[in-house]
């Protein structure tokens, strides 16, 4: 019999359902009406991500960058999750997104969102909002997402992998298809020109490289040593370590069923998918991901 843990019987797993066009749960769209309404600031500034592509790295970057240099007790106090809000959330036991952005006292304010490009808050797109997208290829994405199913109350039960790899290609997951969310975000770029678009894969192989790019669209001039800084502090093996980045403080994951900062790592799908998966996948692929503008890269 399966071996259910308090956490899972204190969490029961929500159900999807679809809202607006988009898979979603109710957890995020419970507080829909003040997500909808949320009030952007001008110098806000929004990373935007389909889950698991590399939001909290991202964040992470972005927080050391504007207030590395702050008291270090910020450093050791306020988890990330704290620090780059989560728009949309509304989990029982924490503060909802909102309430978390709208008390931020740093400024500018750094907003995290899952959201497709349709559903973010007009506010955003008014005040003109400075956004940095990350995706990841979907190969990886998909076996990350799973094993974050696995270990997320908040997250539908994921069932085993070949039946979760079925949904993800049907789009059945939590904030809907990964091709709408990368396809819709990169049709974006064309017109909304404060909107950079980056690369999981990018980050892996050159990390002071995307710091670079960000640096330049943030218009930011980090001195060497303090880029070396936040180079070091983000690498994966330090940012596993820090609880104040591993989401060991979060009550909703259960990291001994699989850790939030898991393997960080290109190309661990091959660990997971069977030749006939690939195959289908890429089938699959192919018919969905028309742009050839648009490439990923399954290895580095
Ligand atoms: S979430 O829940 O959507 O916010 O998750 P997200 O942060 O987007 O993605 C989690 C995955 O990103 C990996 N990660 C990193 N990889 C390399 N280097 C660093 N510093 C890093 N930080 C986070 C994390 O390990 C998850 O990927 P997997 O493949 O599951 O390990």
């Amino acid at each position: 019999m399966k071996n259910v843990t308090l956490l899972q019987m204190e969490h029961p797993r929500p159900k999807l359902f679809d809202f607006h066009g988009v898979s979603m749960t109710n957890h995020y769209t419970d507080n829909w009406d003040n997500v909808q309404n949320f009030k952007a600031r001008p110098d806000d500034i929004v990373i935007a991500t389909y889950p698991k592509a590399g939001t909290t790295w991202v964040s992470y970057i972005l927080d050391l960058l504007y207030f590395g240099q702050m008291s270090p007790e910020r450093q050791t106090s306020i988890p990330i999750h704290e620090r780059v809000p989560f728009l949309e959330i509304n989990n029982p036991s924490l503060s909802t997104g909102i309430d978390l952005a709208e008390k931020l006292p740093t400024s500018p304010r750094l907003i995290k969102t899952h959201l497709p490009v349709q559903l973010v808050p007009k506010s955003f797109w008014e005040q003109n909002c400075r956004i940095v997208y990350v995706a990841r290829n979907a190969k990886d994405n998909a076996v990350s997402y799973f094993h974050f199913g696995r270990m997320d109350m908040l997250q539908p039960e994921p069932g085993d992998w070949s039946s979760f790899l079925q949904r993800f290609m049907e789009g059945k997951m939590v904030f809907g298809p990964w091709y709408d969310h990368v396809t819709g975000w990169w049709e974006k770029k064309q017109t909304h020109s404060k909107l950079l678009y980056l690369f999981y894969e990018d980050l892996i192989e050159d990390t002071g490289r995307e710091i670079d790019r960000l640096c330049s669209f943030l218009g930011l001039s980090p001195s060497a040593e303090e880029k070396e800084t936040v180079i070091r502090r983000v690498q994966f093996d330090n940012m596993k370590k820090n609880k104040m980045t591993n989401y060991s403080t979060v009550q909703v994951m259960d990291l001994k069923v699989s850790p939030f900062m898991r393997k960080g790592k290109v190309g661990d799908w091959k660990n997971h998918f069977t030749v006939a998966q690939s195959e289908q996948f890429d089938e699959d692929y192919k018919k969905k991901m028309k742009n050839p503008m648009q490439q990923f890269r399954t290895e580095v």
